[in-house]
Formats: structure tokens, C-alpha cells, sequence
């Protein structure tokens, strides 16, 4: 199990909770805590020298200018018990919705800085003292209380060790219930997170008109050409000498204008695929399985035609994958497996070579989860080194 907060190493097993980091981590949390207690014991201590009101005034104030830092500050700790990245709204690069996630962000920085500098504290700084404080004070006896009877103080060290396994679940739930509470605040609000993700909508949705029309200006300019020049060419043959010079070279500018035809349609496919608007997903798997070097099987069957977005989202998947697998796994040969299970397109694709591939030496793997990403899908990937491949997809199909 991947453990990233001390909430969740309480689900643990005992045995492993108790030995991993995470009591200790929550122990050092929670005495981290009281570091934003210190400039206000020096206030308070100054206020009670003096006892000035200008003084007072001036504590106020110095308390108050340091609210971003100790929100900072506990911005920066919450990754002792919390290892999930906080959700960041940078601004967008056009900048136009930029500002308001970037104040709101620094209001909720400055309101945790000031309830750090209150009340936080202190409250941190309780709870660890009296959840460490017990055991250890039992478990020094002997030393603390010399003057005791060696058996009682024996049995009170023996109590204290019973309690360490209690300690360590209690500041752990304290320190875990205190980061959860950090990242409440901290984290930006739902309608922050749903701009960042339009956003990123409007980015796919740009890419797929692009698309369309790349795909147009290709099909019915350049191939319409290209058919138009291979049938000219044909024709000019036909009406040479069979051995002539003239005849031969036409000869070969025909070959080569089929095969510039074969590729121009291999490059349209690539960018729209017909049979994957006619006939569905599973012809369309098919249709670009059969078209690849390394021999791929393909076990898909769906009982209806999914939504426009998750059926495109799962062709460039499979492209993607299937791309992969010709040049980078040296794979004897592939599958293809999957269908639609509780609401979501499940796609596997499996192959039985060298294995290594990863998101960060290229740019499909990045592409497909952004993708994904967009509808709300998932990619997984295993590739040890040695192989196999095995890449798996969910896309809910909620229409
Ligand atoms: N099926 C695979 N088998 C072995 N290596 C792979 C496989 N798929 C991808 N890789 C490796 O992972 C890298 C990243 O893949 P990808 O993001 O698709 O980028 P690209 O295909 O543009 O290089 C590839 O460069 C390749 O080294
Ligand atoms: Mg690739």
C-alpha cells in the first residue's frame, strides 16, 4: 500500500505503522508547530516587562506582518505528515484568469498564519507534550524518581514501553487531523480547480478543430492532387513505347506518386480515422492493428458506440500504443484487450518486448494522459526493464 499521509498510515497494520517514520514524522510535525509560538511569547513577554500600550500596539502589529510567513511556514511543514502535492493554480498563460486563484491563495496562506500565531500553536505544542510525555516520563522512572522501590519503578518503565505503541497512534491521528485541516485551507476551491481543468478543455477542443481541418485540407487538396498526378502518370505511360527511356522514368514517377499517395493516406488516417467514425471503436482498433509491423491480436467488443470524445480518446491511445510498440519494444507481438465494464472503457494493451518505456523520454505518453486527463480518464503503465509492456486505460462513458 502507498502511504502519503499520516492519516493514511493509520490504516496500516499495526506492525508496519509502528515501524515506519510516521509516528516520528507526526511527533516532529507537531513540535514544529510551536516555532510560530515564539514571536508571540516574545510579544507577550515585552507587553508584560513593560506593560506600555505602544508596545502592544507595535506586538500587534509585528504579529500581523508575519501572517504570510507563518503561513508559509505551515505551508512548507504540512509535507511531514502529507506527501500529496498541494493543488497549485498557476497562472494561465494568457494571463486573463490568472490574478484572482493568485489572491485568493494568498488570503488563505495569510488566514492559516494567523490561526497558527493564535491558537495553533499552543494546541500543537499540547498535544505532543502530553502524547510523548506519558511514556517517557514512565520509562525514565528509574531515573526520574531514584528514590522509589527499583520493583515499582520496574513495573512503571514496563507500563511506560506498553504505552509507546498508543502514543504513537494518538499524535499520529492529532498530526494527521492537523494536516488534513492545512490542506483544507490551503487547497484552492472547486471553482479554482474547475477553471484550471476548462482551461485545459478548451486547449483539446482547440487541438480537435485544428485537426478536422488539417485532416480536410489534406484529403481534398493535396490526396485529390495526388490521385489526379498518378492517373495522369498512368495514362502518359500507356501511351509510350514499352522500352523506351521516356517509358521507364514514368514508369518510376508513377511507383513513387502511388507511394506518395499511400502515405499521404496513411498521414490522413493517422490524423481522422473514417472507419472509426462509420463503424466504431473495435473496427477501428482493428483496422490499425492489422496495419502494424509487429503482428497484434485485438479482443474488443462493445455493445454500442460510446460517446464521440472517449471513442477519439481511446483511438490515439491505441495509436499511440501501438506506435510505441513498432519502434521502441523490438515485441514479436501485441494485444489489444478490453470493453466496457460499470460505466467505464477499460483498454489494455500488452506487448512482449524489451520493456523501459517511460513518459518523461518522449512526448505520446505525456500527450495520451493529457488527453485523458480531459475526459476524466486514466493511464497506467508497467514496462520493467526486460519487458513486458502492459498499458492500461479507463475512461468513464457516461454520455
Ligand atoms: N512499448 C514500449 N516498449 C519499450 N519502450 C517504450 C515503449 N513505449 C515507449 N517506450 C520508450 O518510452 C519513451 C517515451 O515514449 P513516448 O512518450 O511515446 O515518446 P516517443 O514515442 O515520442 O519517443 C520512448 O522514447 C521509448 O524509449
Ligand atoms: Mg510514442
Amino acid at each position: 500500500m502507498l502511504v502519503r499521509t499520516a492519516l493514511e498510515a493509520l490504516a496500516q497494520r499495526p506492525i508496519p505503522f509502528l515501524r515506519s517514520a510516521w509516528p516520528w514524522r507526526s511527533l516532529a510535525y507537531l513540535l514544529a508547530g510551536a516555532v510560530p509560538g515564539l514571536p508571540v511569547l516574545g510579544v507577550v513577554a515585552a507587553v508584560a516587562v513593560t506593560s506600555s500600550p505602544a508596545v502592544l500596539v507595535a506586538g500587534v502589529a509585528v504579529a500581523a506582518l508575519l501572517t504570510p510567513v507563518a503561513g508559509r511556514y505551515e505551508r512548507w511543514r504540512l509535507r511531514l505528515v502529507d506527501g500529496v502535492p498541494l493543488p497549485d493554480t498557476p497562472p494561465e498563460p494568457g494571463g486573463d484568469t490568472g490574478e484572482p486563484p493568485r489572491r485568493g491563495r494568498e488570503v488563505r496562506v495569510a488566514a492559516l498564519g494567523g490561526l497558527a500565531l493564535l491558537v495553533l500553536w499552543w494546541i500543537d505544542l499540547v498535544m505532543a507534550a502530553s502524547g510523548a510525555a506519558g511514556p517517557v516520563l514512565l520509562i525514565l522512572s528509574p531515573v526520574v524518581q531514584p528514590e522509589a522501590e527499583p520493583v515499582a519503578a520496574v513495573a512503571a518503565s514496563a507500563a511506560g514501553v506498553l504505552l509507546v505503541p498508543v502514543a504513537a497512534y494518538t499524535l499520529t491521528a492529532w498530526a494527521g487531523a492537523r494536516g488534513a485541516m492545512t490542506r483544507a485551507i490551503l487547497a484552492p476551491q472547486a471553482a479554482e480547480l474547475a477553471e484550471v481543468l476548462r482551461s485545459r478543455a478548451r486547449l483539446v477542443d482547440a487541438f480537435e478543430t485544428e485537426r478536422r481541418r488539417i485532416e480536410r485540407d489534406l484529403h481534398d487538396g493535396a490526396q485529390q492532387r495526388l490521385v489526379a498526378l498518378t492517373m495522369t502518370l498512368g495514362m502518359a505511360r500507356l501511351d509510350l513505347p514499352d522500352d523506351s527511356p521516356a517509358a521507364r522514368a514514368v514508369e518510376r514517377a508513377h511507383g513513387e506518386a502511388k507511394q506518395a499517395l499511400a502515405e499521404l493516406r496513411a498521414l490522413v488516417r493517422g490524423v481522422h480515422s473514417q472507419v472509426l467514425t462509420d463503424r466504431g471503436l473495435p473496427a477501428a482498433v482493428r483496422d490499425v492493428a492489422g496495419r502494424s509491423p509487429v503482428p497484434v491480436a485485438v479482443d474488443l467488443a462493445l455493445d454500442e458506440r460510446l460517446p464521440a470524445a472517449v471513442e477519439v480518446t481511446a483511438y490515439y491511445v491505441v495509436t499511440e500504443a501501438l506506435a510505441n510498440v513498432a519502434r521502441h519494444s523490438g515485441a514479436s507481438a501485441a494485444r489489444v484487450t478490453g470493453g466496457a465494464a460499470d460505466g467505464a472503457l477499460v483498454l489494455e494493451i500488452h506487448d512482449d518486448g524489451r520493456g523501459g518505456a517511460d513518459p518523461a523520454r518522449g512526448t505520446g505518453l505525456t500527450g495520451l494522459a493529457d488527453r485523458l486527463a480531459v475526459v476524466g480518464g486514466r493511464l497506467s503503465l508497467s514496462s520493467p526493464a526486460g519487458g513486458p509492456t502492459r498499458m492500461r486505460v479507463e475512461i468513464p462513458c457516461a454520455s
